[in-house]
């Protein structure tokens, strides 16, 4: 495998270390050893709140040095790129006062937890981008290789005209009504509920892989769970989440897309998928089997027809010349790797990476549509464009 060692140094400082934060130290371990890259990320720093308990995950996750501020993280000399990994309500200023300190910016999805938090983000972006830095949005399913397949054979024309689309991001782990009010379940920390974590991810990639923006919107959500146990045991708190959201919309081109996220589907415990139908066939994806993509091809004669299943598995798969002979399969973790090998690449060349903050922001505001048509019990809501 290459080893990019000798190439110039990328200083990272990553704030948070908990399930993104281990994701993402995975992503920024393993890139170097599996692609090629012109500049060497270097794990410099990691931040959390406890002293204790970010240098013991610095020493799990093999970063270099610790600090309890991300104030201090963000003016260090020895970091270029700054890695938000925290909850939603402390993106928006993380990443303004990086990108103000002249770093480069990656900050996890959702961008934010408003719209006029993610329009300054995008403000800052701009004004960096013209100092020659970048900021990118951590949409990682972009970068599964069955996805990104899926992306180029929508692009080369093999489904035809869109028709459908058809999307479900579905987990479980809020059905246990003892399940302690945590931060994702509080609108003042995560912005929204299920619609944030799991609807913000099919939305994007509805778009992303269409390539068309979502116009219009009609929605329910619900709170199942109303009120739950507080953390340090003092009573019960509300819910000011939602738990799960049901929304249909229309693209630019006239295709029609339905959607459903929930963190009550019992039994499904990550399950992404993702359903495009055209003129000319279909591709049909599920997270839960990341290695694999139907495509049925309506041009073949019907005597032959039936989806067949693609193992994106071969060398010449999107992201696979770095890792293993074809059959192999890659897993989630991959993804935050594949994410760092394009942010290396576009900070070297000095271009734009996607998912920008502007696309971050467009989804921010399909996001906003989809709670204004809930409260109006699923009233048609445009979505506002782009400036
Ligand atoms: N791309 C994906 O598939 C995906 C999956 C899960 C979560 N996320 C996103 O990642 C972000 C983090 O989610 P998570 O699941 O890792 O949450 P988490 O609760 O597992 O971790 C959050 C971390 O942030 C730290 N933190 C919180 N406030 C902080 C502050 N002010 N300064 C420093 N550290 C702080 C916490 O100590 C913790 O280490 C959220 O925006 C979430 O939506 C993305």
């Amino acid at each position: 495998m290459p080893n990019s060692s000798t190439s110039p140094t990328l200083g990272v400082g990553m704030v948070g270390y908990a399930f993104m934060g281990a994701a993402h130290s995975q992503g920024w371990r393993s890139v170097g050893r599996a692609f090629d890259l012109p500049l060497s990320p270097v794990m410099a720093a990691v931040c959390g709140r406890d002293q204790a308990k970010v240098d013991a995950a610095a020493d799990r996750l093999g970063w270099s040095a610790t600090e309890t501020d991300w104030r201090a993280l963000i003016t260090r000399d020895d970091v270029q790129l700054v890695d938000i990994c925290s909850p939603g309500d402390s993106h928006a200023e993380i990443a303004i006062a990086a990108l103000e300190a002249g770093k480069h910016v990656l900050c996890e999805k959702p961008l934010a937890n408003t719209v006029a938090e993610a329009e300054a983000m995008v403000a800052a972006a701009e004004a960096a981008r013209e100092r020659g830095q970048i900021a990118m949005v951590g949409f990682n399913y972009r970068r599964v290789p069955a996805l990104a397949l899926a992306r180029e054979l929508v692009a080369r024309g093999r489904i035809g005209a869109l028709r459908h689309v058809r999307a479900v991001y579905l987990q479980d782990w809020g059905a246990d009504p003892e399940l302690k009010l945590v931060w994702r379940l509080r609108k003042e920390l995560a912005g929204s509920g299920a619609l944030g974590d799991l609807g913000a991810h099919v939305v994007d990639l509805a778009q992303h892989l269409t390539g068309e923006l979502i116009t219009g919107v009609s929605a329910y959500t619900e709170t199942f769970v109303k009120e739950r146990p507080l953390p340090d045991g003092s009573g019960v708190g509300q819910v000011t989440v939602d738990d799960a959201a049901l929304f249909t919309g229309r693209l630019a081109s006239g295709a029609l897309a339905s959607f459903e996220v929930s963190r009550f589907a019992t039994g499904r415990k990550n399950a992404l998928r993702i359903e495009l139908n055209g003129s000319d066939g279909s591709l049909a994806f599920d997270l839960e089997r990341l290695n694999e993509l139907e495509f049925y091809d309506n041009t073949q004669p019907a005597t032959e027809g039936g989806f067949r299943r693609i193992l994106v598995t071969e060398p010449d798969h999107p992201f696979l010349e770095g890792w293993w002979p074809p059959g192999h399969g890659l897993g989630y973790e991959h993804t935050f790797a594949h994410q760092a090998r394009d942010l290396v690449h576009a900070i070297a060349a000095g271009t734009q990476p996607a998912p920008s903050f502007a696309d971050g922001l467009q989804v921010q505001r399909v996001l906003a549509a989809i709670e204004e048509s809930a409260e109006k019990n699923a009233v048609h809501t445009p979505v506002q464009a782009a400036e």
